[in-house]
């Protein structure tokens, strides 16, 4: 068997976490591959909402056994206050469904003191960071001077993190830094004892076995595509491989593993953070997209900056990860605009070009867009493709014919049910 990767092809907030849901039921294993806390993941059904942020999106299926790779990085505070006890209240059998990669690295309480330092640093440069450490995680795994899962039962755990601890001191110093280390650190603690209690593996072991016993596996991303640390928008970027790529080095899969890779993108553009939003809208209709999109971050409670769909970019990122297939999200957001509109090309220095150029400052980019008609019935309570308006099939039709992929999933709602199926599409 092959695994099957799920990722973002934007700059997050794809909607991946509800659709790794809906898709769960055809998996025995879902794993996530890289990222932290920085992940707000959103699943609806039942009317119930659930916010997830390191546990994988698969948790609620009985039979589907959930995997946190040795790509993530974990704050065992957000993994037990924030999401283990939770979804305990929620009746989830956590300690039997969920297994947590040895290799996978922790976020101290002085990671996140350094990640909110740097960010001050910057001034009005900064990366519009979460705040939840992930940079400085990262370094310090690169660096080779992380603390990892399956070291928190060593006898030396306490000495290797005063170590880290202590030279973490040393460069808040450098940042002049103000922070609480005992209180941050009392319940860093209490998530540790309970990070104890989880069971931990060899997962690329796990997830190999089970793949060559004929189990089926959903690697499950975080992020998006254009915040890869090599190829998003640097430095506005997050600190991990968000591409398919990353589901080789984070859950120790090789390329000839994959299987199918569905690439998720929202029907219009979001990003949160600072850096370049070339579809950007600073006006009314940007406001409109956020207000009916629900545009604030799920993880940080910030409004998403909204745009255009931006094909260039999209183009960019199906390059990047072999995406087989597409899954729209969000459609149901763009009822009642009279005219919606599709980046095609930039404007950049005279030419009109179809990629990201390598420097861009702000305003330098101009969009070319391509305009449809709007359509006016609300689309939520649609059951089946066919409900769905001309001008929207239309639509998603000019989108496929540019990208060459196949559109196969429409979303229309946050809810499980809201999701349908383009069954036998050709391109
Ligand atoms: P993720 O990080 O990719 O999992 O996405 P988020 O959960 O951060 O953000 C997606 C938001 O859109 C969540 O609030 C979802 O409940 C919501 N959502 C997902 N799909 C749809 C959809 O088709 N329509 C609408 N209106 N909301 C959706
Ligand atoms: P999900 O998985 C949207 C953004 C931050 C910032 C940049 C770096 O829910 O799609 P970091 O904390 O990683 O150092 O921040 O990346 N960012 C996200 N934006 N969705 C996410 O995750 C994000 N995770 C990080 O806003 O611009
Ligand atoms: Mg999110």
């Amino acid at each position: 068997m092959k695994a099957d990767v799920l990722l973002g092809l934007q700059w997050g907030d794809e909607g991946k976490g509800k659709i790794v849901d809906v898709l769960t039921p055809n998996y025995d294993i879902v794993a996530r591959f890289q990222g932290g806390p920085n992940a707000g993941h959103t699943l609806e059904f039942n009317g119930q909402k659930h916010v997830l942020h390191t546990v994988p999106s698969g948790i609620f299926h009985d039979r589907c056994i959930n995997i946190i790779g040795n790509g993530v990085v974990i704050d065992p505070v957000t993994l037990y206050k924030k999401e283990a006890t939770n979804l305990i209240k929620a009746g989830v059998d956590i300690k039997s469904k969920l297994l947590v990669s040895k290799k996978a690295h922790l976020i101290l309480p002085t990671h996140r003191f350094l990640d909110a330092a740097s960010e001050a640093a910057k001034g009005k440069e900064k990366i519009g960071s979460t705040l939840k450490g992930i940079g400085p995680t990262y370094m310090d795994k690169t660096g080779r001077n992380g603390i990892r899962v399956g070291d928190i039962t060593h006898p030396d755990f306490k000495k290797k993190y005063d170590f880290l601890v202590a030279k973490h001191a040393e460069l808040l110093k450098f940042y002049e830094f103000e922070y609480d280390l005992a209180a941050a650190e009392k319940e860093w603690f209490e998530g540790i004892e309970f990070l104890k209690e989880l069971q931990h593996i060899d997962s690329e072991i796990y997830i190999n076995h089970a793949l060559s016993t004929g189990k089926s596996v959903l690697a499950e991303g975080a992020q998006g595509s254009l915040l890869d640390i090599e190829f998003g928008s640097y430095p506005f970027v997050t600190s991990s491989n968000t591409i398919c790529a990353g589901a080789c080095t984070g859950l120790g899969l090789a390329p000839s593993k994959i299987g199918e890779v569905f690439g998720i993108f929202k029907a219009y553009c979001t990003r949160v953070g600072s850096g370049p939003f070339p579809t950007e809208l600073n006006d009314e209709t940007g406001q409109t997209l956020r207000d009916k999109g629900n545009e604030y971050g799920s993880t940080t409670g910030r409004p998403r900056r909204c745009g255009w769909l931006d094909l260039p970019a999209l183009k960019y990122a199906i390059m990047l990860n072999g995406v087989t297939r597409l899954l729209m999200m969000k459609a149901d957001v763009l009822s009642g605009f009279d005219t919606i509109k599709i980046c095609t090309h930039y404007k950049f220095e005279g030419a009109t070009i179809d990629y990201m150029p390598y420097n861009v400052n702000e305003g330098e980019l101009i969009p070319v867009y391509r305009e449809f008609k709007g359509w006016k019935q609300n689309l939520t309570n649609a059951t089946s493709i066919s409900d769905l308006p001309a001008e929207l099939e239309l639509y998603i039709r000019y989108i496929e014919s540019q990208l060459n992929v196949p559109i196969t999933l429409v979303s229309v709602g946050p809810d499980r049910k809201q999701t349908l199926y383009r069954e036998n599409v050709t391109i």
